[in-house]
């Protein structure tokens, strides 16, 4: 729409205590106003731009406020556009997500001046800023407007730039769009009316100004006018003339001009009638555009709502479903629907899961189509109308990220959050090849969740502190896991695939490792022992980590090997014993995919010969060639594992868990995957048939950091970075204990700056973002909510850390003081690294030898035990009614003459 009219209100205008010239109601007919803000009037006016914004567009006058907060704060709360000076506008115009139709460029002729100097010199190295709206804040200088125009060097401006100028008469309006015709005009609505003025007022009648260069129809006189609705959805063409539109304007409503008959107040005859909304110009000014509210049967003399036919789409819709609501026909479909919000919020659900499902163009449309209805029924049931909703998606538009100017522009595109849902209906199961560390099932939390959020773009856990005002209420709920993805969906991708790989075998394994790992040369689904020195061709120093590595997980795994049984002698002649065994065949899957994970076959493979396991299978989906990694299969070698299953996904758990023609059927299957693996696991775990277990559910990995003041503030971020660089849905916790403003904002400052030197930084950014720092003044509230956190991994960056140990009480592994970083436990100290994730450290241990090992338990009882025993296995088996128990100590106690023989 053409620039036109722009009227700044004064407080009194928008209190409605204005004695004279315009009311906001009336302002709005022209779509928008100018309201001047200070940092005194800021909360009053940023209430009105809250409430009003929807109604019309609010432009800010912002040259007076000094807070670039302030600034934002009018951005962020729905202002359309704001006029800042030069030296305002150079600084918003770093900020990049500030669209610069947003700004308009101020220049001051009255005090204190602009500086046209450094103004034309901005203009020379910044010269997009040359053709977006300006405005002239001129007072007596508006007839200099050329002289200043030409002085910085933008004469003649651009035709489609807009200049605002201000002015206080109706011979200067006409003389200024004379010079400029598609500028704005800016005008007070104290100095405005809609009534002809009486004579001793000084008052200009606005039809005059929003009439001021524009073009009537060359032979009538008349202006065309298109009228549309609230959505802009055209409804007829009609004429207008400066006399109907003086009375549009007076009385609110829908005036225009017949051809025949003269002066046409809409529905005047027909009670069709039409509430203004606003009025305005085309772009070149000679076609009018009214926006009203239509009442009654429609805008078109055969009644329907549109002279083009009647309407459809969404706009149908939304009158449909306003119709039913007031007048519903009893037990239809819709009215039922009005009078059960569950049926409704039901619908929704389904419908939104159909929509989640459908998979061809026809079937998205369709299913998209019946979300709408509910939603929009749901919506009209609460008075909520297709124009609120616009509005909204609009505003949201409208808000500005904070950027303090410290952050690089590259880095303020967030990543989007991948959609595991939409992948696994879309390509199928494809997605079970984005394979990675501990990937699990999990979305992050709600966007509205504060948590991590920054809106200046900087890399920052959100912090909470124990003293200030926060509940444990809201502690809790910061320390949070990003909420676990229900997996029905995967479950029900998985099982055909379990299925067919139990009835085909090897056939089914090698089809789906074609499919998902493009192996399309692999001839067989397993490598078998001893497997030939050519696939695993190693670096001297990798095979001397994997070594090293592989000798201290041996070395502190054997040694949680049982010395001895245990045995006890509960009453004399009644003896006890445990004794454990190795679990006969393991199944241990290694994640492909973008990592590469030795570490993951160490950490499962060297406990699994440490138990004695006599056969260790593992399975890693292989590369496209067809190919495990070399240091898979040296450790594979190393270990003495007997073959290694070359699958991923739910195929490789279903041929470990029952066995193919050629891969060995396993008793308990162990180690992370994503969530295909995981749902897998799952299922094949809960399979009687199968006879197989599985280790804990992996959940995405996580790190709680306690630090106080003797912590390096650079060791504490490495630590905190190195799980966040997991995945996204990986979440991190500082414990910070009595640290000041200043040592926290180190340890803040280094996170950021040591993020931005990873190269996985935009999965940083995604874990940060649901990330916490808790500050707590002691020792003890730190452990208490470490230990009510349960971490994966914990690590002590604190003064005298052993001391502490006897205090925690939930962790997967804890990490020892300043000079032990997460990482060396995850690779080469010794402790495995498969641990509990998820809380599940509160009942879980990490993966340990006895992961691999069960315990037998014996007892055996004597002549003498059966007379000190006898009597009470009688008695409990008399209670339970289960006689053949009875019977079967009775019988011993009647031959040791301990008992009367039974009659019978
Ligand atoms: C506009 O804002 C004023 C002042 O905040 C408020 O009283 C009024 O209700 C608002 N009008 C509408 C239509 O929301
Ligand atoms: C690695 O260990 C093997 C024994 O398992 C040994 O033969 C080999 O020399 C070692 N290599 C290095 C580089 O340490
Ligand atoms: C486990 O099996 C039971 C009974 O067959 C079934 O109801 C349940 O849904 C299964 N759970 C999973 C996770 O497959
Ligand atoms: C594995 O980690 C858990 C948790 O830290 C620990 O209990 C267990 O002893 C560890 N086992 C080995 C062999 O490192
Ligand atoms: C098995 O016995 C060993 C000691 O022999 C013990 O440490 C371990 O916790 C036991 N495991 C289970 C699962 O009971």
């Amino acid at each position: 729409m053409g620039a036109g009219l722009l009227v700044s209100v004064d407080p009194e205008a928008i209190s409605g205590s204005n004695t004279q010239g315009l009311t906001l109601d009336q302002v709005a007919y022209f779509g928008k106003c100018l309201v001047e803000i200070t940092p005194e009037n800021l909360e009053p006016n940023l209430a009105f731009l809250r409430q009003n914004f929807s109604k019309l567009a609010i432009y800010f006058d912002v040259r007076k406020l000094k807070s670039w907060d302030s600034v934002i704060d009018v951005l962020n709360n729905g202002a359309s556009k704001i006029f800042v000076t030069f030296e305002q506008l150079k600084v918003l115009s770093q900020e990049q997500t500030i669209s610069p139709d947003r700004l308009i460029l101020t220049i001051s002729l009255v005090n204190p001046q602009t500086d046209l100097t450094k103004l034309k010199a901005f203009l020379e190295g910044n010269p997009k800023w040359k053709t977006t709206e300006w405005a002239f804040d001129g007072g007596k200088g508006n007839e200099h407007l050329d002289e200043v125009l030409k002085d910085v060097g933008n004469y003649p401006p651009s035709q489609d730039q807009t200049i605002y100028v201000r002015v206080t008469s109706e011979s200067e309006g006409t003389s200024v769009l004379h010079e400029y015709p598609g500028n704005a005009l800016i005008i007070s609505s104290k100095a405005l009316t809609f009534t002809p003025p009486k004579e001793d007022e000084k008052l200009i009648p606005a039809v005059e100004l929003v009439l001021a260069g524009a073009t009537p129809d060359r032979k009538t006189g008349l202006y065309a006018t298109v009228v549309v609705d609230e959505r802009d959805v055209a409804l007829g063409l009609v004429w207008s003339s400066k006399e109907s539109i003086a009375e549009a304007l007076k009385t609110g409503t829908g005036v225009y001009q017949s051809r025949k008959r003269g002066l046409w107040h809409k529905g005047a005859s027909s009670g069709d009638t039409q509430e203004l909304i606003s009025i305005g110009f085309d772009c070149d000014k000679d076609c009018l555009i009214f926006r009203v509210h239509q009442k009654g049967r429609g805008f078109c003399h055969l009644g329907t709502m549109s002279c083009w036919g009647r309407t459809s789409g969404l706009s149908r819709l939304q009158r449909t479903l306003q119709e039913r609501k007031v007048d519903a026909p009893a037990g239809s479909y819709t009215a039922r629907l009005f009078n059960d919000p569950k049926l409704v919020n039901a619908k929704i659900k389904e419908e939104a899961d159909e929509l989640c499902e459908a998979a061809t163009k026809e079937e998205i449309a369709s299913e998209a189509a019946d979300l709408l209805y509910f939603a929009l029924t749901r919506c009209i049931a609460a008075d909520v109308t297709l124009e609120d909703i616009e509005r909204n998606l609009d505003l949201k538009n409208l808000k500005v990220k904070r950027r303090k100017g410290d952050a690089k522009p590259q880095y303020v595109e967030e990543k989007p959050v991948q959609d595991e849902s939409k992948q696994a209906t879309s390509n199928g199961i494809a997605g079970q090849q984005d394979e990675e560390v501990k990937e699990a099932v999990s979305i992050p939390k709600q966007p509205s969740d504060p948590a991590g959020k920054t809106e200046s773009g900087r890399i920052q856990l959100k912090r909470y502190s124990t003293s200030q005002a926060f509940s444990d209420d809201v502690l809790k709920s910061a320390l949070q896991r990003p909420s676990q993805k229900s997996n029905e969906k995967i479950m029900s991708l998985v099982h055909p695939i379990i299925a067919d790989v139990r009835s085909n075998g090897d056939a089914a394994v090698l089809k789906y490792t074609h499919k998902f790992e493009k192996a399309t040369s692999l001839k067989s689904p397993v490598l078998k022992a001893p497997f030939p020195d050519s696939l695993m061709q190693l670096p001297e120093e990798t095979i001397k980590a994997i070594n090293t590595s592989y000798d201290n997980i041996l070395k502190f795994h054997s040694a949680q090997k049982p010395t001895s049984d245990l045995v006890v002698e509960t009453m004399p002649g009644v003896t006890c014993s445990r004794f454990s065994r190795p679990i006969e065949k393991v199944g241990l899957y290694i994640p492909g995919g973008t990592a590469v994970l030795p570490s993951t076959a160490l950490m499962l493979g060297v406990p699994a010969m440490a138990a004695g396991c006599k056969n260790i299978v593992l399975a890693s989906p292989p590369r496209s060639d067809g190919t495990i990694t070399p240091e898979i299969v040296y450790i594979a070698h190393k270990v003495g594992a007997e073959a290694i299953v070359l699958a991923g996904g739910a195929q490789a758990v279903a041929a470990m868990a029952y066995g193919t023609q050629s891969i060995t059927k396993v008793d308990k299957i162990l180690g992370p995957g994503n969530q295909f693996v995981t749902a897998a696991k799952m299922i094949v775990s809960n399979d009687t048939s199968a006879a197989v277990s599985i280790d804990m559910p992996a959940g995405p990995s996580e790190v709680l950091v306690i630090a106080d003041k003797t912590a390096d503030p650079a060791f504490v971020a490495s630590d905190l970075l190195s799980q966040a660089e997991h995945g996204t849905d990986s979440q991190v916790v500082l414990i910070a204990i009595d640290l000041s403003q200043d040592e926290l904002q180190a340890i803040e400052d280094e996170l950021h700056k040591q993020a931005h030197e990873l190269p996985r930084v935009d999965i940083v950014r995604g874990a940060i973002e649901h990330s916490v720092t808790i500050s707590v003044p002691d020792l003890e509230e730190a452990l208490k909510w470490s230990n009510y956190y349960a971490p994966e991994h914990l690590i002590l960056q604190i003064s005298n850390p052993r001391s502490v140990l006897p205090l925690v009480q939930n962790a997967g592994s804890v990490f020892i003081g300043g000079w032990t970083p997460e990482s060396v436990g995850d690779y080469s100290a010794g402790v495995n690294h498969s641990l509990p994730t998820y809380g599940y450290a509160r009942q879980y241990s990490g993966v340990n030898l006895g992961s691999f090992m069960k315990n037998i338990t014996s007892s055996e009882v004597s002549e003498q035990g059966v007379g000190q025993v006898g009597y009470a296995v009688v008695e409990l088996a008399r209670c339970e009614g289960l006689d053949a128990h009875k019977r079967a100590m009775e019988l011993r106690m009647e031959k040791l003459g301990l008992m009367e023989k039974k009659q019978s």
